[in-house]
């Protein structure tokens, strides 16, 4: 993080804590009007022009069924002066926004919903989807000086805040970062998210960073999506050996952004191809399931060796159980998971997305320095955005999902 940034951010960050506006920017957009304009006046450097934006919405889980476009979605709103609204000319779809679509998380992701639109609706909805974003900052709050109404940014959208699928999307200044200039929007938008992610997993869960990578063996446990395609390029560029597993016919695309060793996982059973290579210190695993039952053993006993897994249950726990006892329920399991394989010389740990826009400028440099690309699979116009969750849906990525935002020009 550069030190105008951790300068600039402290002072951001402290003016979040400051006194909230208690206008609504949902109900009525007549009366809505005076008063929304009263609080930009408050907490933002703008004054307020319009009220509702375009935006894929849903009003209900379920599935595709259920995502609706509208015209009069509620325009975002400057809360706090650590704010700013970004228009948004590209959003990255993710596997999240297919589980959030059918209620995954709902009793979690509420109860860290701003709790003051909890209050104006004491519903979710309609709620938008849409996890990345690359757009250019539209309006910032009275606190924010690190960033500017023009400047180009690129910003994950933590799953308990209005998604980019929408015209505008209003965030903490901490979560954004200027985008990186070799990249188009819709290249950017392939990034935030699992790049977050990928950092909040390695750097955060599992200790590495640029100066202790070199020499180490990463596996990566499905390399050919969204998060193994980001963290292959990172850990390459951090220096380290890595080894992926995907099916055969991503081997190509795998090999092309820096995999050292790649194990088809369709062709007979992955563990024993990966038991003949030499042991690893950290195993990223974005597939989960009975892969925990033997990948620990592919981990260097008593050398700090981890193994940290994205596929948890977490948020599953919370929405079975309510949240106090899904919490304990999942404090329980990793705890004892983590006590069992400690006696055998090795880390178990869950890893999860974690907003940084202080990650995502490390990230905008390696970006622009050429050391990591987007790999877009798929790019789609708004009015499609029913097929592009179709598509994240069929599984099968090979890289990223993006849609490009109404009225975007050149891209
Ligand atoms: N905990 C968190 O905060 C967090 C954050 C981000 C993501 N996640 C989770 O992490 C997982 C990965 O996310 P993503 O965005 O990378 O998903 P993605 O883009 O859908 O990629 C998944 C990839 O895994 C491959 N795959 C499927 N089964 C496999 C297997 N047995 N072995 C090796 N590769 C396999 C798929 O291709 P083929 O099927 O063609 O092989 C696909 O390329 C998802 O479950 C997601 O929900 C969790």
């Amino acid at each position: 993080m550069n030190a105008f940034r951790k300068l600039v951010c402290r002072r951001e960050l402290s003016g979040g804590s400051r006194g909230r506006a208690v206008v609504s920017s949902r109900g009525g957009h007549g009366a809505l009007s005076t008063a929304m304009h009263a609080h930009y006046r408050a907490f933002s450097t703008a004054t307020r022009r319009h009220t509702v934006m375009h935006a894929w919405v849903i009003d209900k889980y379920g599935d595709n069924s259920v995502l609706r476009f509208t015209k009069n979605a509620s325009f975002p709103i400057i809360d706090y002066p650590n704010e700013v609204i970004v228009k948004v000319h590209a959003a990255g779809l993710n596997p999240i926004d297919i589980n959030m679509r059918g209620g995954y998380g709902a009793a979690t992701l509420k109860m860290k919903r701003d709790p003051l639109n909890i209050k104006r609706t004491d519903s979710e909805f309609p709620l938008i989807l849409g996890r990345d974003v690359s757009g250019v900052i539209m309006e910032c709050g009275l606190d924010v000086s690190y960033f500017k109404p023009g400047d180009e940014v690129w910003a994950a959208v933590p799953p308990w805040k209005q998604g980019s699928l929408a015209e505008f999307v209003v965030l903490s200044a901490n979560e954004v970062s200027h985008k990186p200039k070799s990249l188009s929007h819709v290249e950017a938008a392939c990034m935030p998210y699992v790049a977050s992610t990928a950092w909040s997993v390695l750097v955060n869960t599992g200790g590495l960073n640029k100066d202790n990578c070199a020499k180490k063996r990463i596996l990566i446990l499905g390399g050919s999506g969204g998060v193994g395609t980001f963290a292959i390029q990172l850990l390459k560029s951090w220096g380290a050996h890595v080894t992926v597993t995907c099916s055969q016919n991503a081997e190509h695309l795998v090999r092309g952004i820096g995999a050292d060793d790649v194990v088809d996982y369709t062709a007979r059973p992955v563990e024993k191809t990966l038991k003949s290579l030499e042991n690893f210190d950290l195993i990223l695993d974005s597939i989960g399931g009975e892969t925990e039952s033997w990948a620990l053993s592919l981990l260097k006993p008593w050398c700090g060796a981890k193994y940290v897994t994205l596929v948890t249950p977490f948020l599953r726990n919370t929405d079975q159980l309510g949240l106090a006892d899904g919490m304990m329920r999942s404090g329980v399991t990793i705890a004892t998971k983590a006590l069992k394989h400690l006696t055998k010389g090795v880390h178990y740990r869950w890893g999860f997305f974690a907003p940084s826009g202080s990650a995502l400028d490390e990230i905008c440099e390696l970006v622009d320095a050429g050391k990591i690309r987007p790999v877009l699979q798929e790019q789609f116009a708004f009015p499609r955005v029913p097929r592009a969750f179709q598509k994240v849906e069929g599984g099968h990525a090979r890289g990223k999902t993006v849609v490009t935002v109404a009225r975007v020009q050149g891209e």
